[in-house]
């Protein structure tokens, strides 16, 4: 993730773009038990008013060359990535996670995951005009970004790329060396000024949570979320304090990497590990420690008739207050997270999954978490 400090600025001046700007129909005002059975599988996040679906679709890998793709974007990827997005909805998945950082120009080759989602929007909307999207979006905390006039300037390039009016949750991506008071303030004027409907931060610890939950408070405006590393194998916010703290203050806690960036799937193995930089974390060494955790993973779903990715994923939606965001790059791998919702692993079966992922040991995770 080292070239997540790359920004794309395909958009300046900011929010002074040609394209045309549509409004995402809002997904938190309406009356969602009366309307169709798949709002029964929507949540609402944190204490905002904002109401997505109970699993989301990571958009990190669109665009990407710098850790995603083989440092490669093409045609056919991104086709398979708008086939992902448009199978997300058709089954019912309307909740999209992206961030300014992805996907940037600065990458050799890649486009803007911001500018995919927004196109792949403006293509559904052409052909269904009232198709619902939920979009979130994240705020670089770059080191020259200095001030709460630099959040609003940041997500109004983000708007600008998206093509929209204004975005469902927006999130400060990790906490900032400096800064971090004006960033949320900038925040609070986001929010106040109508151009987001909720906030969230990401990578922030048990004690940053807190404190950013008390200074929005006071500006009477709620934490939605906070989205850190949350898997069967990655389990540090249940020792750090972050689940707790969470679910305490009525924050959704919204997990990324959810499936250990494919190493929970089954797919890859000692003989057969992730290329590219993914190689460096799930090593055949670690494949090896993982594999008893795969074999009962795979017992288990056959039981149910599942693959191994949607037991992990029911693992963290079981947890009260988690909402998983799994990265899809293809239809086929978006259609399996539609799997994941409308069952339910037993408290014995989530127990056993952890004391075995205990066993296995952690991966290591990304250093933004501990600034
Ligand atoms: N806030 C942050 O700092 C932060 C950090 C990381 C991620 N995120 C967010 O979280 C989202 C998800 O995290 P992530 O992309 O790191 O990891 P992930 O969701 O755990 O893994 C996604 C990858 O797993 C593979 N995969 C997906 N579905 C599969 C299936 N059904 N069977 C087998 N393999 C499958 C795909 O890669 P292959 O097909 O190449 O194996 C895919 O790109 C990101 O897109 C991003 O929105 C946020």
């Amino acid at each position: 993730m080292a070239l997540a400090l790359l920004v794309s600025s395909s958009c300046l001046p900011a929010f002074s773009c040609q394209r045309k700007v549509f409004r995402v129909r809002a997904v938190a005002s309406e009356d969602f038990a009366a309307v169709k059975p798949e709002e029964a599988n929507k949540v609402k996040l944190g204490g905002s008013e904002l109401r997505v679906t109970r699993l989301g679709i990571g958009a990190w890998s669109w665009g990407d060359t710098s850790y995603w793709n083989d440092f490669d974007w093409d045609d056919r990827k991104m086709k398979a990535a708008k086939a992902a997005f448009d199978v997300s909805i058709d089954l019912g998945i309307t909740f999209f996670d992206t961030a300014e950082v992805y996907g940037s120009r600065l990458a050799l080759g890649a486009e803007s995951s911001e500018t995919l989602l927004g196109r792949f929007i403006k293509e559904r909307k052409e052909m269904d005009p009232n198709v619902e999207v939920a979009v979130a979006t994240k705020f670089a905390a770059l080191p020259w970004r200095l001030g709460r006039g630099s959040v609003v300037k940041a997500l109004k390039d983000s708007l600008c790329r998206l093509g929209i009016s204004s975005v469902d949750l927006y999130q400060l991506h990790w906490p900032g060396l400096w800064g971090n008071e004006g960033y949320l303030d900038g925040l609070g004027d986001a929010f106040e000024q109508g151009l987001v409907q909720a906030v969230g931060v990401s990578n922030y610890s048990e004690k940053r949570l807190r404190d950013a939950y008390e200074k929005l408070k006071k500006r009477g405006i709620p934490l939605a979320s906070n989205q850190v590393n949350y898997s069967l194998i990655y389990r540090a916010p249940e020792q750090n304090g972050v689940k707790a703290a969470c679910d305490e203050l009525g924050v959704t806690l919204i997990a990324y990497s959810p499936i250990a960036q494919g190493a929970l799937t089954g797919k890859y193995t000692p003989e057969n590990p992730p290329t590219g930089p993914r190689g460096r974390i799930y090593t055949p060494e670690y494949l090896i420690k993982l594999q008893p955790l795969i074999n009962r993973i795979g017992e288990i779903g056959e039981e149910y008739g599942k693959s191994n990715t949607q037991v992990v994923l029911n693992w963290l939606i079981s947890q009260d207050n988690v909402l998983p965001i799994p990265g899809a790059k293809t239809p086929q791998q978006a259609e399996e997270f539609a799997g994941v919702l409308g069952w339910q692993l037993t408290d014995d079966e989530i127990n056993e999954l952890r004391s075995l992922a205990s066993e296995a040991g952690q991966p290591i995770g990304f250093p933004v978490e501990r600034l």
